[in-house]
């Protein structure tokens, strides 16, 4: 074969396929026509099989316009195949009623978790008024949730009956309460501070209608020069306020916490009778909503702040307590038995 001979055939096999591949009427034949073309014994691999006898020089010529041919053959056969895949999918469609234009199907939006509402507008209020967010691990060592916080090995709070402990052979605990928070951060910053931590806490209690082993609370801290009892009560009444309205009023009640001096409880006065006495406050016109106080020196000390320079309050809410009475829940198992027919109400 000469040169010449190989270009004429390289166009006799071009325009033999091109037309045979235009003429075909299934994807079927399109493919059979592949393996005609390029196949291992089809024309072009055979039309190649010719080039050992040609000289570099003439290899140097027919071996781009061998694939210039193979690549032209394949853009047509592909292109055959798209226009039989495109009209098989079109005669499906073809085959239903469609309607492009009809609107789709709903898809049913899921809220917030009630807990979820009431921390979010919690930790909404606390931070317009000051309070940066803060957080501490659930699996706490003593030291944290106990020792630095002033309270003592003796007190019953550090005992298995009310803390779960992790492992006995390690000083480690679920933490009870969101004050691990408070040693936690005042170890690494100096003051003034102003922090709130939200979480969730564990109490060796089983389940009632009142009682959780698993809940949430969030820690108040703040720690400044000339911090006092005042600043408490003052922004705790702006806390009450924001959350259930301008009347709402506070009154503290002597209490008792290893990490406050003095130590208060804090109560509400209750905002479905305005003081009165309803079901709700069991007739107390007041209910009592968290523990709060000034922070004990010693903690301070031990946290490595001096109690002579600054000083600070303190206080823990339970999340689950104000949640019920925003929207008079009357049992706790409530938010964690997941009945869609009561979460839906929120
Ligand atoms: N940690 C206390 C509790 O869980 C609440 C509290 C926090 C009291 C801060 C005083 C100061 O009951």
């Amino acid at each position: 074969m000469t040169i010449a001979e190989f270009k004429t055939a390289c166009s006799v096999i071009e325009q033999e396929y091109k037309n045979k591949i235009a003429a075909a009427t299934t994807s079927a034949e399109v493919e059979d026509l592949r393996v005609a073309a390029l196949g291992r014994k089809g024309a072009l691999t055979e039309l190649l099989k010719g080039l050992k006898d040609f000289s570099i020089e003439e290899k140097k010529e027919a071996g781009p316009l061998g694939n210039a041919l193979k690549a032209s053959l394949t853009a047509a056969l592909d292109e055959k195949t798209a226009f039989f895949a495109a009209q098989e999918i079109n005669n499906e469609l073809n085959k239903v009623d469609l309607d492009l234009t009809l609107p789709g199907y709903p898809v049913a939006k899921g809220h917030k978790h009630p807990l979820s509402v009431a921390q979010d507008r919690m930790t909404t209020i606390l931070a317009h008024l000051g309070f940066e967010w803060a957080e501490g691990p659930w699996v706490e060592d003593e030291k944290h949730n106990f020792d630095l916080l002033n309270v003592p090995q003796h007190h019953p709070a550090r005992d298995a009956q009310d803390t779960f402990f992790v492992d006995t052979k390690m000083p480690l605990v679920l933490r009870s309460h969101t004050s691990n928070v408070q040693s936690r951060y005042m170890e690494k910053h100096k003051p003034p501070l102003r922090i709130m931590a939200p979480g969730r806490v564990f109490r060796n209690d089983s389940l009632d209608a009142t009682h959780s082993p698993v809940f949430h609370q969030i820690e108040g801290l703040y720690v400044d020069k000339n911090v006092s009892l005042a600043d408490l009560k003052s922004d705790l009444t702006a806390f009450m306020k924001g959350l259930f309205g301008n009347k709402a009023e506070i009154r503290f009640r002597p209490s008792f916490f290893p990490f406050t001096e003095p130590s208060v409880e804090v109560d509400v006065k209750c905002v479905f009778c305005q003081g009165k006495g309803c079901n709700v406050c069991k007739g107390n016109g007041w209910i009592e909503m968290l523990g709060a106080g000034v922070v004990h020196p010693n903690v301070l000390k031990n946290c490595g702040i001096d109690p002579n320079e600054f000083s600070g309050y303190a206080f823990g809410m339970g999340v689950e307590r104000l949640a019920m009475m925003m929207l008079n829940i009357k049992d706790i198992r409530a938010f964690y038995e997941n009945d869609v027919r009561l979460l839906k109400q929120f």
